[in-house]
């Protein structure tokens, strides 16, 4: 195991679109994944995706942590994930914007709108299919993880650059975020 180091915004390995992984059971993917793990935990990052360690490929880990946790019954506490060749669908029309940070834009925090309901499907890592229908955090974190893999980082999606801060003057200033809304397709 090892801890790897994090690309940041300005890397082109953020701006690829990553390639399929292959095999999900073959064991370079599951040292990848123990290596990522070992990453996430030692930067406090609540998600990874491939292309932040300079791996292009479809796979990203993340867990859902109580202090995130929005009250919405699709939206419980979780420990760490493996999400291979993932597929994201929205379930409804809501959309909600939240705070979010990423280890490839450190320091920083924006407003994100996102889904609030969403259907992830994609492989585990023994290989397992996986078919979940979550909201809240937990669908924010994996559509924040997934836009990785088509060479996305989060204030690309920011709809009003004014909420783009350093996380020291959030702390100082904090803004109250607007509620739910529902788009019209
Ligand atoms: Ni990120």
């Amino acid at each position: 195991m090892a801890i790897l180091k994090i690309a940041r915004m300005g890397h082109p390995v953020l701006r690829a679109v990553a390639e399929p992984v292959a095999d999900p059971t073959a064991p370079a993917v599951r040292a990848l994944v123990a290596d990522m793990l070992q990453t996430a935990e030692d930067a406090n990052g609540t998600g990874l995706a491939a292309p932040q360690v300079h791996v292009s490929r479809r796979l990203v880990i993340f867990m859902v942590g109580s202090e995130r946790l929005t009250n919405r019954p699709l939206d419980q506490p979780q420990g760490w994930s493996v999400l291979i060749n993932p597929a994201i669908e929205p379930v409804g029309t809501e959309v909600e914007l939240g705070w979010e940070g990423c280890l490839s834009v450190p320091g920083l925090r924006g407003a994100v709108p996102r889904w609030t309901k969403i259907r992830y499907r994609g492989i585990g890592i023994e290989g397992e299919p996986i078919d979940r229908t979550v909201e809240g955090f937990h669908a924010r974190v994996v559509q924040h993880e997934c836009d990785h893999l088509d060479g996305i980082l989060y204030p690309q999606r920011m709809t009003d650059l004014r909420l783009l801060h350093f996380n020291e003057e959030a702390l100082r200033f904090p803004v109250e975020l607007p509620g739910p809304e529902n788009v019209d397709e």
